[in-house]
């Protein structure tokens, strides 16, 4: 066998800072996310394409002869992936890293509610159809159990590609970069939240922010806009144990409908919920 052991050990510690398993580990996280020269890094990397060489040569050799593998394809591309993180993910981790974040969990709503003010009397019920307008507003409501202290509302549209395959889709109008989130009072019992009209809605407190319901992979890619939704212009709030969150989202300036529905790719407004 060749002299690997010291490279697997550059592994190893390449491995701590993987989102999956580093997160938790403060100290092992920083060390090498700030130690590390470009150099170092990119020695690393060569090492890597090297292993990967010499693993994908094992590979072969060992169907050729039925020796164990040393990796199997997929731990190999595993690790290939994380030796060249993206600048924009050391960004948007480096956020997560200074503010002390787990990465954070999608939750659903409970009910999403149409209202519409052109129909002051008109009934609607919760169901998965989510219509904005000038005068059109979706009251949202989610039950939070957490044992995760910071939530924060965002606009989640996947890649369109994605979106596609699924065949998920939405129609807008107008600009749909800063809807609006107003919190409003929860009423005592949440079920009266699944069928309401304009007059029955409950009152506005607050405009907690905006969301900006465009590809979450382009927002990604503009570099101002990574890891805003820690900050404002839709800021956290606090939502340790049980939580009712309930709000209207709202665009003065868009026409925007599309399904919202519980499965993957995610398209729709969600409370994430950080650690
Ligand atoms: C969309 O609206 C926001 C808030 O009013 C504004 O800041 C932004 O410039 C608008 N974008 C476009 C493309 O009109
Ligand atoms: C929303 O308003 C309610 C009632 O005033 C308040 O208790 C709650 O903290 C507010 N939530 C947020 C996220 O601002
Ligand atoms: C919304 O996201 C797009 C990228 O999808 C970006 O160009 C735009 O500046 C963002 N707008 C706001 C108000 O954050």
């Amino acid at each position: 066998m060749p002299g690997t052991s010291s490279d697997t050990l550059e592994y190893a510690r390449l491995l701590s800072s993987a989102p999956e398993d580093g997160l938790e580990d403060e100290s092992g996280l920083k060390a090498p996310a700030t130690t590390h020269s470009p150099r170092s890094r990119m020695l690393v990397s060569v090492l890597m394409t090297l292993l990967a060489i010499y693993a994908a040569a094992a590979l072969h050799l060992s169907m050729l002869s039925d020796t164990p593998l040393l990796f199997t394809p997929r731990e190999i591309e595993a690790k290939l992936r994380m030796a060249v993180p993206s600048p924009n993910l050391d960004k948007g981790r480096n956020i997560i890293y200074e503010k002390h974040y787990k990465y954070p969990r999608m939750l659903f709503p409970g009910s999403m509610t149409r209202v519409n003010a052109a129909k002051p009397d008109m009934i609607y019920y919760s169901g998965a159809s989510v219509v904005l307008s000038p005068t059109d507003s979706m009251i949202y409501h989610w039950r939070v159990k957490s044992t995760w202290p910071m939530c924060y509302i965002t606009a989640w549209v996947s890649a369109a590609e994605d979106l596609i395959t699924a065949h998920k889709s939405y129609s807008s109008e107008g600009n749909v970069t800063a809807i609006e989130i107003w919190n409003l009072t929860s009423p005592e019992d949440s079920k009266t939240l699944k069928s309401m009209s304009w007059n029955t809605r409950p009152a506005r407190v607050s405009l907690m922010g905006t969301v900006n319901f465009t590809s979450v992979r382009t927002q990604r890619g503009v570099g101002d806009l990574i890891g805003q939704e820690l900050r404002a212009p839709t800021p956290r709030f606090g939502c340790l144990g049980e939580t009712d969150i309930t709000v209207e989202v709202a665009c003065t300036a868009c026409h925007l409908e599309f399904d919202q529905i519980f499965s993957t790719p995610a398209l729709g407004f969600e409370v994430m919920n950080l650690g």
